[in-house]
C-alpha cells in the first residue's frame, strides 16, 4: 500500500514525528512531503496518506488547514491518519478539532495527539518572549508521547 506522509512543521518536531512514521509503517519507506515547501505529488498514487501539523497560537498551519479543506472529498476516499503536535494539554481535543473537520476524523484510521516540544534555540526572538511569558519555561522542553505514537503506528498497521 503506498503512503503519502503530508506535513506541516515549525521548528522540526512535527517533520521528525513523519519520518519516524514514515520508517515505522508497513511497506516503508512512505513518501514525505513538506507543504510549504514541495510540490505535491498526485494523491491518486497513493492508497494511504498521513497529515501532520502543529499548533502555534491556537492554530494549525493555515496551508494545511487549506489542504484539508480543498482535498477533503479525496482524502475520504483513502485510509487516513491524521495527528497533531502541540504543547498545551489542556486544549489540545480542542485544537484537533478545530485542525481537522468532524469528517476527516471520523473517518481516519488513527488520531493522533502527540504532544510535542519548545525548542528555544530555534525560536526566533519574538517567539521566544511569547514562549517565556506564556509558559515561564526559559529552557527547551520535550513532552512527545511515545506510547501515542505507537498506538497510532499500530493502528495504522493494523
Ligand atoms: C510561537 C509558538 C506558539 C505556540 N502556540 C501553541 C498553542 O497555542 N497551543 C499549543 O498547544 N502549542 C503551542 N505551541 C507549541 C507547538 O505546537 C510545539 O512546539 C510543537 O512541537 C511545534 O511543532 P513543529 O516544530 O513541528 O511546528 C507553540 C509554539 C511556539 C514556538
Amino acid at each position: 500500500m503506498a503512503t503519502l506522509i503530508i506535513y506541516t512543521s515549525r521548528h522540526g518536531t512535527t517533520q521528525k514525528i513523519a519520518a519516524l512514521l514514515s520508517q515505522e509503517l508497513k511497506n516503508q519507506p512512505a513518501d514525505m512531503v513538506d507543504l510549504r515547501k514541495a510540490k505535491l505529488p498526485d494523491l491518486k498514487d497513493y492508497d494511504q496518506v498521513i497529515l501532520g501539523g502543529s499548533i502555534h497560537i491556537g492554530q494549525i498551519q493555515r496551508k494545511l488547514k487549506h489542504f484539508c479543506k480543498n482535498h477533503e472529498a479525496e482524502l475520504l476516499t483513502k485510509r487516513l491518519g491524521l495527528y497533531l503536535c502541540f504543547m498545551l494539554e489542556d486544549k489540545a481535543k480542542e485544537e484537533f478539532h478545530n485542525a481537522y473537520s468532524e469528517s476527516l476524523r471520523v473517518h481516519a484510521t488513527a488520531l493522533g495527539m502527540f504532544g510535542g516540544e519548545f525548542l528555544f534555540e530555534k525560536m526566533n526572538t519574538l517567539e521566544q518572549m511569547i514562549m517565556r511569558k506564556a509558559t515561564h519555561e526559559t529552557e527547551s522542553v520535550y513532552n512527545i508521547h511515545e506510547e501515542a505514537v505507537d498506538t497510532f503506528i499500530s493502528k495504522m498497521n493494523g
